[in-house]
């Protein structure tokens, strides 16, 4: 067989199994059923083999020992964690990008990827309420993008003091604080470290009784030491909560002292683009930095994350770089100059095709029906005996547990109901919730996040949850 039938059969074999693997989500269980060493065992075979195997033959060994061992985080009852499904157009665009198999490096490698991002990343401003002048840079995730966007704060906040710290690193330069709010995603965290900051730079404020952070601690704090460089984390869209911080208020006291200001809107910066919601997000558009994700509510496939820079100036300094032996545009975009990769996958086409399936309006309605779906599925499990809703989504997050009735029941054995009614639902193959410990107290975290959970998937969902109560308390 020639190379060429060999690429084409193959994509024909793989759109085969793929074509079962869509069509079966709906009856297949959300959790998994192949246990750690049947995978093990499954995967590593007969070990490396000193010869290779027919491609045909590889796809479906790949799918025989993966069997089992797929979450349905792509389907409509999954509600774990913030995991986004996939448009369809979403997962073409996807596989041509690998079949393209483009190095989005610069212009030159890979020109209709340069300008696919280009295009897709003032259409992703427009929809996020972003200003049209800022930078864009299209990374792997969320965490990635805070990490552009704290090497870009590095830059901004040091340069300013006479430091160059792309030359001479952290190492003597002024402390930079993060001073941030009760709350935050430890994605921050992690970006914190990798951009050399530290967590221990971080000044946990006090906030109101939502968790979000006080204008009046702020600029306490801002005050008590405004000479230093500072980065104030904001967010939109609190992990276990929704909840967003009144970014009106705290960002023109952050200004005020010269600080930095970065959102983590890994899900919640899409509240921009629905009108019902859009009033959550005002004033965010006077950050510095925004972060966030397409994997997520966008449903573009893994990877695909955004950070959004408001001084272009500051976002290349940190990231560029030049070489004899590469070829640097001067009109068009070199993705180097914006993002910490220098090879990397070609990934805004599939963000490009997102948006182009689903327009304004669908991107709106993937909001809004997602909240809505988030608030009917807290509503039906907060109705079941023994619930307790902690938190009514904002957006399309809630918080909900179960309480033993037992007469002498304690806090630790509603802790153990509600990890237990979450097991038992994931046994059952219906759906999928994952928990948190919010305030003491563990919690189903409710998430909806993908275009195909629909009002069935929400009764078929509390249905289950009703079930897995009335098991445990048989
Ligand atoms: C609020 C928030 N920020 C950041 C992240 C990290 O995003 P990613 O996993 O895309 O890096 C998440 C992931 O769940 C999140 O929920």
């Amino acid at each position: 067989m020639s190379a060429t039938m060999t690429a084409s059969s193959i994509l024909q074999h793989a759109a085969r199994h793929a074509e079962k693997f869509l069509d079966g989500l709906d009856e297949m269980p959300v959790g998994t059923r192949a246990s750690l060493a049947d995978l093990r065992a499954r995967f590593a075979g007969d070990g490396l083999r000193q010869r290779g195997m027919d491609p045909h033959e590889v796809v479906d060994a790949l799918v025989a020992a993966s069997t089992g061992g797929l979450v349905g985080s792509t389907g409509g009852r999954f509600f774990g964690w913030v995991i986004g499904g996939a448009l369809p157009s979403t997962l073409a665009a996807d596989w041509l990008t690998s079949v393209w198999d483009q190095n989005a490096a610069l212009h030159a490698t890979a020109p209709a990827a340069a300008v696919a991002e280009e295009v897709a990343g003032a259409w992703l401003a427009d929809l996020l309420g972003i200003p049209a002048s800022a930078s864009v840079a299209f990374v792997t995730g969320c965490e990635m993008a805070h990490f552009t966007c704290f090497l870009a704060a590095r830059h901004a906040l040091l340069s300013r003091r006479g430091w160059d710290v792309e030359r001479d690193g952290l190492s003597g330069s002024p402390r930079i604080r993060v001073l941030a709010g009760p709350e935050r995603h430890g994605s921050t965290d992690r970006a914190l470290r990798f951009a050399g900051i530290g967590t221990g730079a971080v000044e946990r404020l006090t906030g109101t009784a939502r968790g979000l952070l006080r204008a009046d601690a702020l600029e306490a704090a801002l005050a008590q030491n405004p000479e230093a460089p500072a980065i104030v984390l904001l967010q939109a869209g609190d992990i276990n909560t929704g909840a967003f911080d009144h970014f009106d208020e705290l960002i023109p006291v952050a200004h005020r002292y010269g600080a930095w200001v970065h959102i983590d809107g890994a899900f919640g910066l899409w509240a921009s683009a629905s009108r019902q919601y859009e009033h959550l997000m005002r004033g965010a558009g006077w950050a510095d930095s925004w972060a966030t994700d397409g994997h997520k509510w966008l449903n573009v496939p893994y990877d695909s994350g955004y950070a959004f820079i408001a001084h272009p100036e500051h976002h290349r300094a940190a990231m560029t770089y030049q070489a004899s032996y590469l070829t640097h545009a001067t009109e068009a975009r070199d993705e180097m100059d914006w993002n910490p990769e220098w090879s990397r996958r070609a990934r805004g086409f599939a963000t490009w095709a997102a948006l182009r399936e689903l327009g304004r309006e669908g991107v709106e309605d993937l909001v809004n029906r997602c909240c809505g779906m988030a608030t009917a599925l807290v509503a039906g499990l907060g109705a079941l005996d023994g619930a307790e809703v902690l938190c009514t989504p904002t957006i399309n997050q809630g918080l909900v547990r179960f309480r033993s009735t037992r007469a002498d029941a304690s806090e630790r054995d509603h802790d153990a109901l509600t990890d237990q009614v979450m097991a038992e639902v994931l046994r059952s193959g219906e759906a999928f919730f994952t928990g948190t410990t919010w305030r003491g107290c563990r919690a189903v975290r409710v998430s909806v996040s993908s275009w195909r959970t629909t009002e069935h998937d929400v009764t078929r969902s509390v249905a289950a949850v009703a079930k897995a109560l009335a098991v445990l308390r048989a």
